[in-house]
């Protein structure tokens, strides 16, 4: 790993900074009615820059109402979809106009790159033109049972939307949520993670100067057990769309069944990196250090268990570790850095907790510790990448608990070798593979992870032949797909656009 000391000493603060973090109920940035608030820390320097509001039950009272009130009595839910997708884009617009600030903001609070915060608001940006888009082509539907009926399919908002949001690119994970809400003609209450609240009050001036009617939108920030409880809990909230932790996850699940609330889930991931014996292997080396190492390893699809067929697992070794020591782990604002800050103190002791688990289990191959450089009060982590000569765990139990889910382990261990493994929901593994073609199968199966990245050449397979655009259930391609590759240009595997780490 690479620290330089003029990183460490030349921490770059945005300017105009907030020092205090309000909600913004009802088109009006508040503070909480009992005045409540928690600090927001800057995870580069561990000190607090910012207070925010802190969200109780009777703020997500106001809040909802104001949501309600718009729904009920406002014009957005009444719009033509052709009038709000015009404040959709809008709204698209001034965020693209925001990139740089957005950036900046989101670099400082989550101690992400600087290089890859910077691609979040074109993103967010989309999401909100995709649904604009997408409201005005939908139409409604009747249906004639002859002799009989009509059935009508009318699309109709429901109401509030409560949007509950993590500390992982919080922005563009916001705008999944806001814009399809927001597109259908709900009202929305925004309750953003409490690590990273600084870039969601960005929304609110967005979406007033896009033209947003007042209560259309509301935010209320606080602890999940507080404000996200109570937003959950709430009668007057008919949809949550949540996005966290599993188990997390289910606590909704639970406290949302009693008034049988529509949900929206996307939870953790532990996401299987498979690479085969025939792949290109610098290309499968770049994409698996690009699968965990981006947005600092704090991404739901990360590959985070890296399972390598046996006869090139050496060299993978090999190869992976050199360039995972050259990642250069710095201040987040640094246009060289690779990985940043981890967001906070507590993910930071979560993250050196499966290193040390890593280190009884495992050969520790690069990194695992701080850098030498590095101020002490920084989060600053680098990635370790520990070979294990068993195999890697998933969340959810031991290796006999999962016998159901994993059918292919238990066969190749047996079901007698009487090894037990602790649940370790975190840390990167690379692990020798005989029968990668089985476990891909065994991956699909299983009810882990979010992502899959298998890592083999790609066959020259029909896919391209239907390219030519022959009619008829043979092509299957999604049309999006066939449409944005124009015809003859070679395909391109999607990793090799991806930075390369450590390179
Ligand atoms: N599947 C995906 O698309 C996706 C995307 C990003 C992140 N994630 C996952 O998110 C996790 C990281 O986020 P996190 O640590 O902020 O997750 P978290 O579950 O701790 O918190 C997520 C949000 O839920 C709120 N919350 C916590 N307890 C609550 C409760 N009882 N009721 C209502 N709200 C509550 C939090 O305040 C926060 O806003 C990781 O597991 C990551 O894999 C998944």
């Amino acid at each position: 790993m690479t620290f330089t000391a003029e990183q460490t000493t030349n921490h770059y603060v945005p300017q105009d900074l907030p020092t205090h973090i309000q909600h913004y109920i009802n088109g009006q940035f508040v503070d909480s009615l009992n005045g409540a608030t928690f600090d927001v820390l800057d995870p580069v320097s561990n000190t607090n820059y910012a207070t925010a509001a802190a969200g109780q039950k009777e703020d997500i009272d106001l809040a909802v109402a104001a949501a309600r009130e718009a729904f009920t009595k406002g014009p957005w839910p009444r719009m033509k979809p052709r009038e709000r997708a015009r404040v959709l884009n809008r709204i698209a617009d001034a965020v693209e106009a925001q990139e740089a600030r957005l950036a900046e903001l989101e670099t400082f609070d989550t101690g992400l790159p600087i290089t890859q915060a910077k691609g979040q608001a074109l993103r967010a940006a989309e999401n909100f033109r995709f649904f604009a888009d997408l409201i005005v082509a939908q139409f409604d539907d009747a249906m004639k049972v002859p002799g009989a009926q009509i059935n009508y399919v009318n699309r109709k908002p429901i109401g509030v939307a409560g949007l509950i949001t993590p500390w992982n690119t919080p922005f563009m994970l916001e705008s999944w949520k806001l814009a399809p809400a927001l597109a259908t003609g709900n009202t929305v209450v925004l309750k953003p993670a409490e690590f990273t609240p600084l870039s969601a009050s960005l929304w609110a001036t967005i979406f007033k100067d896009a033209g947003l009617p007042d209560g259309v939108f509301n935010l209320v920030n606080g602890l999940g057990e507080d404000a996200g409880d109570a937003l959950v809990k709430h009668p007057d909230v008919p949809l949550i769309s949540f996005t966290g932790e599993t188990t997390t996850g289910q606590t909704i699940f639970r406290n949302a069944a009693a008034n049988l609330k529509g949900l929206s889930m996307e939870l953790g991931g532990k996401s299987p990196c498979v690479v085969f014996a025939d792949a290109d292997l610098d290309a499968a080396i770049d994409s698996a250090l690009f699968g965990v190492f981006s947005l600092n390893g704090e991404r739901c699809t990360a590959g985070s268990r890296i399972l390598v067929e046996r006869a090139i697992y050496d060299e993978f070794c090999e190869k992976y570790a050199a360039r995972a020591k050259n990642i250069v782990v710095g201040d987040p604002h640094d246009p060289k850095t690779e990985v940043g800050a981890l967001v906070h103190p507590e993910h930071y002791a979560k993250v050196a907790s499966y290193v040390e688990v890593g280190k009884t289990e495992g050969r520790l191959l690069a990194g695992g510790g701080r850098p030498a450089t590095s101020p002490k009060a920084t989060t600053s982590h680098p990635p370790c990448s520990p070979t294990s000569p068993r195999r890697a765990d998933l969340p959810g139990g031991n290796l006999r608990s999962r016998r159901r889910d994993h059918p292919v382990r238990e066969r190749r261990r047996g079901a007698g070798s009487g090894e037990q493994h602790p649940i370790r929901p975190g840390g990167l593994h690379l692990d020798p593979e005989p029968d990668p073609r089985a476990q891909l199968l065994a991956e699909r199966r299983s009810r882990h992870g979010l992502a899959e990245q298998p890592q083999r050449p790609r066959p020259p397979h029909p896919v391209r032949r239907r390219q030519s655009l022959r009619p008829g259930p043979r092509r299957r391609l999604p049309l999006h797909r066939l449409l944005h590759r124009p015809a003859g240009r070679p395909h391109q595997p999607r990793h090799r656009s991806h930075p390369k780490f450590g390179a």
